[in-house]
């Protein structure tokens, strides 16, 4: 078997010209721009790239975007004032704080901090139990991406499916559980201490990926058929030593021999992540519109 390449990025292409199309409306019918503030620290240069494309994004699909930058060294009590400044701006409908942050930030603290209805990661304790418990709130865009995308290859139908999720991240793998818990299917979260972890990956239905190690699942660790979802974006040296090269958590090419579907590196999960930012900063603006 050959599987089926998910594309991620013509996907996320039109999920964000869905959302301008709203964004359009929203424009018309309320007089009302969805505005999303991101707030980087450091110099980071990935974080950089990230920031520069989300903006760039945020603009092309008609909203405003807010962008505001701390030194590496700036105190915590500076960004602590700067999201409390955004908490009450009328303009801002969605507040993300770009991670990592510097080592002498609390991460928690300042995620705390945020308007959990602005909190357009849904990282915040609020939104990350509402999901735990059904209810209604903001859902981590990457994992939220992953769930689309499952969606698009297996229906809506998803019940009673083994999924595998490897990675037990508050980003990623805890909120991926939970998602595909919501949709009823039987869920195990899978993480470094697991016990023969091949054997349980190969009874995963859907299987998903979120753990930082490049192509750490082999071929042989695939259901015949399985949709795979590899969240992974791992740098590694190139073979012929020239630079560097993007890989998932997945061994693709092996993998993509048994797989039903599968999400390449880069061209996967990757776009979904901004798209659904844009998706989630939409709804928070639409919630405030009423
Ligand atoms: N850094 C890498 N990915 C993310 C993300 O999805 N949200 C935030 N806030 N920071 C990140």
């Amino acid at each position: 078997m050959t599987a089926a390449i998910i594309d991620g990025k013509a996907f996320a292409a039109g999920l964000r010209q869905r959302v301008a199309q709203h964004v359009a409306r929203l424009r018309e019918d309320h007089g009302l721009v969805p505005g999303l503030a991101v707030v980087l620290v450091g110099d980071d240069p990935a974080s950089h790239v990230y920031v520069r494309n989300k903006g760039e994004q945020t603009k092309a699909a008609g909203m405003n975007s807010f962008e505001f930058r701390l030194p590496d060294d700036a105190p915590e009590s500076a960004l602590l004032e700067r999201v409390a400044a955004l908490n009450a701006d009328p303009a801002v409908h969605g507040i993300l704080v770009q991670l990592p942050l510097p080592k002498h930030m609390d991460a928690a603290k300042v995620i705390d901090l945020i308007d959990p209805a602005k909190d357009v990661d849904g990282f915040h304790v609020v939104n990350a139990g509402k999901l735990a418990v059904g209810a209604d709130g903001i859902v981590p865009c990457t994992p939220l991406g992953c769930l689309m995308l499952i969606r698009d290859r297996l229906g809506p139908r998803l019940a009673g499916l083994n999924a595998v999720v490897i990675g037990r991240s508050n980003i990623v793998g805890k909120p991926m559980a939970q998602l595909l818990l919501r949709e009823s299917c039987t869920v195990t979260v899978a993480h470094s201490k697991t016990r023969d972890l091949p054997a349980l990956a190969r009874s995963a239905d859907i299987l998903v990926a979120a753990v930082g190690v490049p192509e750490m699942v082999k071929g042989d660790w695939v259901k015949p058929g399985a949709v795979v979802i590899d969240v992974g974006m791992n740098r590694i040296p190139k073979a012929d030593g020239s630079g560097t090269r993007l890989v998932g958590d997945v061994a693709f090419a092996e993998a993509a021999a048994v797989a039903g579907h599968i999400t390449p590196v880069p061209g996967g999960v990757g776009p979904m992540t901004i798209a659904c930012l844009l998706a989630n900063t939409l709804t928070a603006a639409c919630a405030r519109a009423g």
